[in-house]
């Protein structure tokens, strides 16, 4: 990991919705935990015109927004590294005056050329502003290092991921660029990594021969809000299951890498995309669903439909849902199947990924032969993060009943340790110049390659049904039916890890 002692951090987008709920907050909180370099300043950039000081305040009251961060104190320092400057991110000849912006501030405040440029703009500039920074010679690591961060989405699809491949590495390596997944930046993402190869107990058992099949879900009680113009070009496929749970699968799936060097971990996370088996365009039907929310009523409240959000088509066919069953083809998982689903407007904010056990070979006892009650890990990645394990325990009294007991893990246990916002690692580790939290090329190339035949089919094959489901419901019913399974389901957790099985209270 190479340290640094200056840098300028560049935020295109810098008058956005992220730049304020995420981006700022997270740098200062890096700020607080002196865990940004002794020489840091701040340079916003956006299209709107502000002064310097104007763009302090918005600053301010960002931070004093975000309530996490105890050490309020150090705002005032913190504040006046921040700087502003309002440039045209299609315009080139604009870029000379943000070169000479940062010249100015490189002067002044005599730090060195490392430079870290997070693309917080709208996807469609993502090819663009790195185009115009490298006409300007803002790509060259002389005086220093130059980063690029790239929020998601990486393209639209295939095609236009490829497209944008190839320009970026037109100017810019690959060591240089930065792809956020935000997933990847959580705490608890991470520990899947530790709970599996840190315990002598749990590898041995993880693989096609102990494990029936895998579940993650990512579910959100919320709808697109203000979102609506985006999101009803991406939809759920897009937004949700092409990179956060795809990576979160890799995490699940992958071998042990052979230490934790970036490309020692990233290596194996890209052996499992290419393992993922590819849907046939002819099995997309039975293998996929896709849903999208309908108006309801909860608990008096009237709640919008889809059709009827801001920005969105009145007509529009954009799923709000994804479910998708697939399996990974290499030794360790071949046969075991892999369901994912994620969706907004369901009942409740919930991260999970559920090992589901094998049942015993022989079942000696009465009760509990139907695998829904097998031994399960559930490894919650948000809220209530922990980890519980499902196991069998014999119901006190006469005869041999089975009943399913628990063994929890609430991080909220760990209360002296404060959990960091994802953001925050993963802007540190850029900062550090450590890849192993953020997409390769070749990773999101091959999660688009496997997802293209569901958005052809999607778009274009009318066989293809688009379920309404009410909103604050757990999606459209048929889900249920991907698990081909007699008498299994998916798990239906609900706010609480230990609250399982119920749907939950809307
Ligand atoms: C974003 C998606 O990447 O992730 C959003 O664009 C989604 O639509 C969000 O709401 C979910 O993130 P988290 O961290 O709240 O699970």
């Amino acid at each position: 990991m190479q340290q640094t002692d200056s840098l300028i951090y560049v935020i295109f987008g810098a008058s956005g919705d992220l730049t304020r709920r995420k981006l700022v907050p997270a740098l200062y909180s890096l700020f607080v935990q002196n865990l940004l370099p002794d020489k840091f300043t701040l340079l916003g950039v956006s299209r709107s015109q502000f002064t310097d000081e104007a763009f302090r305040l918005e600053m301010r009251s960002a931070i004093n927004e975000f309530k996490e961060i105890d050490n309020a104190g150090k705002i005032d320092e913190f504040i006046k590294k921040i700087y502003y400057k309002s440039i045209q991110f299609d315009n080139a000849s604009t870029y000379h005056m943000l070169k000479n912006r940062m010249e100015e501030i490189n002067g002044s405040k005599k730090i060195n050329g490392n430079v870290i440029f997070y693309m917080s703009t709208p996807p469609s500039l993502y090819g663009v502003i790195p185009q115009n920074l490298a006409s300007v010679g803002l790509n060259n690591q002389n005086d220093g290092w130059k980063r690029l961060i790239i929020e998601k989405p990486f393209g639209y699809d295939l095609e236009s991921a490829l497209k944008l491949k190839d320009l970026l590495l037109k100017d810019w390596s690959e060591d240089q660029l930065f792809r956020i997944d935000h997933y990847l930046g959580k705490e608890t993402v991470q520990n899947l990594l530790v709970t599996r190869f840190s315990n002598g107990i749990f590898e041995p058992l993880w693989d096609r021969n102990y494990i029936h099949h895998v579940e993650i879900t990512s579910a959100e009680s919320i709808g697109v809000e203000k979102r609506g113009g985006y999101y009803d070009t991406s939809g759920a496929l897009r937004d949700m299951v092409q990179n956060h749970l795809l990576q979160v699968v890799a995490l699940t799936a992958m071998e042990s890498p052979s230490s934790l060097e970036p490309i020692a971990i990233r290596n194996e996370i890209l052996k499992v995309f290419q393992s993922l088996r590819p849907i046939l365009k002819e099995d997309v039907k039975k293998n996929t669903i896709r849903g999208q929310y309908i108006a309801s009523k909860i608990k008096n409240e009237n709640i919008a439909g889809y059709r009827e959000e801001e920005g969105v088509k009145p007509e529009s066919d954009t799923e709000t849902y994804a479910a998708v069953k697939f399996y990974i083809d290499n030794w360790r998982w071949g046969g075991v199947p892999f369901y994912i689903r994620t969706g907004k407007r369901l009942p409740t904010r919930v991260t999970e990924v559920v090992i589901h056990f094998k049942p015993t070979p022989h079942f000696l006892f009465a009760k509990g032969a139907a695998c829904n009650t097998c031994n399960q890990l559930v490894i919650r990645i948000q809220p209530d993060e922990g980890i519980l394990l499902k196991f069998g325990m014999k119901t006190p009294g006469a005869g041999f009943d089975v009943q399913t007991v628990n063994m929890d893990f609430h991080y909220s246990d760990l209360s002296h340790l404060r959990i960091p916002s994802a953001y925050e690692r993963l802007i540190y580790d850029s900062i550090n110049g450590d890849a192993t939290l953020f997409a390769r090329t070749e990773e999101v190339i091959e999660a688009w390659k496997f997802l293209s035949p569901v958005i052809e089919a999607w778009k274009n094959d009318k066989d293809v049904p688009l379920y309404g489901y009410p909103a604050g419901t757990w999606g459209p019913e048929t889900a249920d039916d991907l698990i081909e399974e007699k008498d299994m389901t998916w798990r239906y957790p609900c706010k609480n890890l230990l609250d399982d099985g119920f749907y939950c209270e809307l």
